[in-house]
């Protein structure tokens, strides 16, 4: 089944509780992390994560759109993170630290801006637990979907399956219950949602509404 990941970043911050409470049905809980350094928005870091760790009855799908990550991602993998996913244009050793991120237990992954190509990140996919191609400029919730960034899933995909790996393949940006189709089409498995799903009335069957359609068009 495809994993539907609703992001926080469109929760409301001081009612955190509540609303993961309103995403109890889905697969993870997608937590972006943003410095204002990386990207132009500054969110939450590890003391944060580390109480919605706490109070999460799911596991977390840590991203960060931050600089530095060889020196502050290992830190979320130490406070339970599920995942975590750092971005290939802030590191500067994106092997060395995946592999750092697995030894603590958590999965690894790798995170591709629309204007970042995949091809480098193909030869090195037993690296990786997850490969996220970004469908918008990471840093903000709300953005339109962009699908000129369909052909690095396809390439991924193909990669995927002819390896036969079980390594994820997340879209997040600016996915809704008809752009998911285009994306599960590309063959991503993991989705990202957050402005759809929080906006919902009711987010038990947006969530349910976003993974049936991504199940039904999975590549
Ligand atoms: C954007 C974040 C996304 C964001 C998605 O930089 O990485 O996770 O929350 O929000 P929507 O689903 O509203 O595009
Ligand atoms: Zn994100």
């Amino acid at each position: 089944m495809p994993r539907i990941n609703p992001s926080i970043l469109a929760a409301d911050f001081v009612n955190m509780q509540r609303d993961l409470d309103r995403i109890a049905t889905a697969d993870l809980v997608h937590v972006d992390v943003m410095d204002n350094h990386f990207v132009p928005n500054l969110t939450f870091g590890p003391q944060m994560v580390g109480r919605i760790h706490d109070v999460s009855a799911i596991p977390l799908d840590v991203h960060l759109m931050i600089d530095d990550p060889d020196r502050w991602a290992p830190g979320y993998a130490e406070l339970g993170a599920y995942s975590v996913t750092f971005h290939a244009e802030a590191a500067s050793d994106p092997v060395a630290l995946a592999r750092r991120l697995r030894s603590m237990g958590a999965r690894a992954g790798v995170a591709l801006k629309p204007g970042t190509p995949a091809d480098p990140y193909i030869d090195l996919l037993e690296e990786f637990d997850q490969v996220l191609v970004m469908t918008v400029e990471p840093g903000f919730g709300g953005q339109s979907f962009m699908p000129e960034t369909m052909p690095k899933l396809t390439a991924l995909r193909e990669a995927v399956s002819a390896r036969g790996l079980d390594v994820w393949l997340q879209v997040d940006g600016g996915i809704t219950e008809e752009t998911i189709v285009t994306a599960a089409k590309a063959g991503a498995d993991t989705f990202v949602a957050g402005s759809s799903v929080f906006r919902a009335a009711d987010t038990a069957a947006q969530i349910t509404l976003l993974r049936d359609t991504a199940a039904q068009h999975a590549h």
